[in-house]
């Protein structure tokens, strides 16, 4: 079984062959973030015209280092919600077209689900039911990952992701976008200990989280730094905020192992490829006795391969879509469709 998978949800332009859902044939990123740096952030507008110039070779890319043609395929995944809706589009129309063209189903994916599917592409010998945490740019979630495509969210971020904290913190540091892997650089070299900084509490779940009162901490401590004419010592800051941000996450995975009782427990997203979260992470578990899984540092950001691998589950399970998908800014659950297909 061979499934191209097709990512374009933010500045990533990504294409990716898989072979009986885990095997990594191919897969290839144009990536955007040198062209965004130097507006601090991804502009959508511009986004969506690099992924339309970009598609088309890097999906030909895909295939042509798989060693296949389009007639190979047993299908196309895309990611059709969250994200950016004008760059989604562009994945989403360009792999319409190429399955019905091609007479190949359709297989829509939500690109958290995508995130989660990375860790099967590293380490086959990991199989649902198990624990996750996700965290990326957008989402920081607890969620138990039931079968292949079904999830419950167990518990997830009240504002912000830890992804946007990291990156936002790091540009009022002065750091070039993408910020969170500066923080982790940086942080190597900071005292962890030179700044006390809040640990947001949550009414209500204990399992939910909050990352927008550490972020505003950050930044109120700068500007008032900046307005009493004191400079902040940045990489100490940054490693304050991992060790900060690291502990939430860790803590609040182990509660959910603790009421759950789960002992796999994987992490997933752009964020898992921080190495304060990676070692406390590991270190909670080796404390536990559990098995932690991770993905390698490649396909903790945003790829096709994930897409791919995830997507021959859907198509395991029958669930792909016809001409009418449509892709999705944000408003659907992990795991749900938008659509019934
Ligand atoms: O999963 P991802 O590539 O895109 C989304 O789906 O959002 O995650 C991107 C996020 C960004 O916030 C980026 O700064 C963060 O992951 N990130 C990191 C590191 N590498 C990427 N955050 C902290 N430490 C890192 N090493
Ligand atoms: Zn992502």
């Amino acid at each position: 079984m061979l499934i191209l998978g097709i990512e374009s949800s933010c500045d990533e332009t990504a294409a990716s062959v898989v072979k009986d859902c885990i095997e990594l044939k191919s897969s290839v990123i144009a990536s955007q973030a040198m062209e965004h740096q130097k507006y601090g952030g991804v502009v959508p507008e511009l986004a969506s015209r690099r992924h339309c110039e970009n598609i088309l070779s890097v999906t030909q890319q895909a295939l042509a280092k798989a060693e296949i043609t389009v007639n190979d395929l047993d299908g196309i995944a895309v990611t059709y919600t969250p994200g950016l809706i004008g760059a989604l589009l562009v994945g989403v129309n360009f792999a319409k077209g190429l399955a019905f063209a091609a007479g190949k189903p359709l297989i829509p994916v939500h690109h958290i689900a995508g995130h989660i599917a990375a860790n099967y592409l590293a380490h086959p010998e990991l199989k649902p039911p198990y624990l996750c945490l996700v965290v990326s740019g957008g989402h920081t979630m607890l969620t138990e990952v039931m079968t292949y495509t079904e999830f419950r969210i167990l518990g997830t971020t009240r504002d912000d992701a830890a992804g946007e904290c990291f990156d936002k913190c790091a540009r009022v540091l002065g750091y070039p976008y993408p910020g969170g892997v500066q923080i982790d650089k940086a942080a190597q070299i900071g005292d962890a200990r030179k700044y006390q900084l809040p640990r947001p509490r949550v009414a209500g779940s204990e399992l939910d989280c909050s990352f927008s009162g550490l972020k505003t901490a950050v930044i109120n401590m700068v500007h008032h730094a900046a307005q009493i004419g004191e400079t902040i010592d940045a990489p100490s800051m940054a490693a304050s905020l991992q060790k900060t941000v690291s502990q939430i996450l860790t803590e609040k995975t182990e509660l959910a192992a603790e009421k759950t009782g789960y002992e796999i427990i994987a992490m997933a997203g752009g964020v898992s490829a921080n190495s304060g979260l990676r070692a406390s992470m590991q270190e909670m578990c080796d404390r536990h006795g559990y098995q932690l899984y991770m993905p390698p540092l490649s396909l903790c950001g945003d790829n096709a391969a994930m897409i791919a691998c995830q997507g021959s589950y859907h198509y395991l399970a029958g669930m792909t879509a016809d001409e009418s998908l449509n892709a999705y800014a944000s408003g659907t659950a992990i795991g749900e469709m938008k659509e019934k297909f």
